[in-house]
């Protein structure tokens, strides 16, 4: 017997890649510009504090997180957001992939309004949020995150009956794959909709930190500064692309008091948390910027050779922030292969990051592009790449 909630669940996108161009050769030098992990190097203390504080692979790790990582992350909230934020209010995640997860199990009612709740997600998206509707029985709603509504959901235009039915609306921003950015009347917008339909907000800022000019507004200050219930809004961050440690795991989620105690709670039992060395290692990474901003710097110069490259390519956005492109094609697919066979150059069709939804799929007519590599490759694989699809 298995279970058939997640029997609908499309393959998962690398795999899906992988059966859509492995059997064919490739073009050229293989370039890999799909997956969105950081290449930069991180700061080389890091494993200087993880031997450091070697001994404590010895010991079961604190499950919300140590005092002075929570201290450390508090901090950085302070100084990013004006926010202040008590460390009861933040807890540690392995990442802030399995804490969307985890935080939906914890939050999710079993009903809302006498009737299946709605999670609502934008799409195209990163793929956990629907994993989270299917597990904890609630319909996603996947809204379209497209060049009509400034690449982010309209959540606002939705009906009555369907936003009384919402339980949690999950918003990216900086968005992935798209790079578009919420301002802070797109967030007062969606927490006033929240408060009006009792819903709470699961915003994955994990992209944050790699903005271009201006530090995108976070939906935890915007909800403070409206004195917004505290319970309405969380945020996810991570050190995954802030600090080029993906394979650390180290992230977190903030917010109201009662949202973290019942995640705290179905942590202790079900979490797996963080080896104390690493939560020693996080606690320093949070605390140092310099790091952080050159990394930003090494992004800003791709951006900058995208758009040389790209630039008047039709339909072409220049990313507000994150380290993807949102490349238009005549369908993502073909694209993905003619790019491949032709070139060697590997991206990621849009539609494995959207769903079908109201009739279509709005992740089909683009590829995502990771600039992830070194300047140097990047550059190559875009020139390979305009002339490859764009001429
Ligand atoms: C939008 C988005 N959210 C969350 C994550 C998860 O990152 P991590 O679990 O490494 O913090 C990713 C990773 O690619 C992402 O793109």
């Amino acid at each position: 017997m298995f279970p058939e909630r997640f029997s609908n669940l499309p393959a998962y996108a690398f795999p899906r890649l992988r059966a859509l161009l492995d059997h064919l050769e490739p073009g050229g030098p293989v370039m890999h510009m799909t997956i969105g992990e950081p290449k930069h190097v991180f700061p080389q203390w890091v494993t200087d504090v993880i031997s450091e504080h070697a001994a404590g692979f010895n010991q079961y790790p604190a499950n919300d997180g140590t005092p002075e990582l929570l201290d450390a992350i508090s901090a950085w909230i302070k100084r990013r957001y004006n926010v202040g934020i008590a460390s009861a209010q933040i807890m540690a995640l392995n990442g802030t992939r399995e804490g969307l997860y985890n935080a939906a199990m914890a939050l999710c009612p079993e009903t809302k309004n006498g009737a299946q709740p709605i999670i609502l997600t934008p799409n195209p998206f990163y793929q956990v949020y629907a994993v989270a509707a299917a597990s904890v029985g609630a319909e996603a709603r996947f809204v379209p995150a497209t060049e009509a509504s400034g690449h982010l959901p309209d959540f606002t235009a939705l009906g009555a009956d369907v936003l009384d039915r919402v339980a949690i609306a999950y918003v990216c921003s900086p968005a992935n794959p798209q790079g578009a950015v919420a301002d802070a009347a797109y967030w007062r917008d969606l927490i006033t909709l929240a408060e009006k339909h009792d819903f709470k907000i699961f915003a994955d800022e994990c992209y944050s930190e790699i903005y271009r000019d201006t530090p995108p507004v976070g939906a935890l200050q915007v909800a403070t500064e409206m004195g917004a219930d505290p319970e309405r809004v969380l945020i996810f961050h991570s050190l995954s692309k802030r600090s080029n440690l993906p394979g650390l795991r180290s992230g977190f989620v903030a917010g109201g008091p009662e949202s973290i105690r019942r995640i705290r709670q179905l942590r202790a039992y079900s979490g797996a948390p963080l080896p104390l060395p690493l939560q020693r290692a996080a606690e320093k990474v949070w605390a140092d910027e310099a790091h952080v901003e050159e990394n930003r710097r090494l992004y800003a110069e791709k951006f900058t050779l995208a758009d040389e490259i790209l630039g008047d390519v039709p339909g072409y956005m220049s990313p507000q922030a994150g380290f993807f492109l949102w490349l238009p094609v005549d369908n993502g697919e073909t694209a993905a292969v003619k790019l491949w066979t032709e070139t060697g150059v590997r991206v990621l069709p849009g539609a494995y990051l959207s769903r079908d939804a109201e009739g279509y799929n709005p992740g089909e007519r683009f590829i995502r592009v990771a600039l992830v590599a070194p300047k140097t490759e990047v550059q190559d694989g875009l020139k390979k790449l305009r002339a490859c699809l764009y001429g």
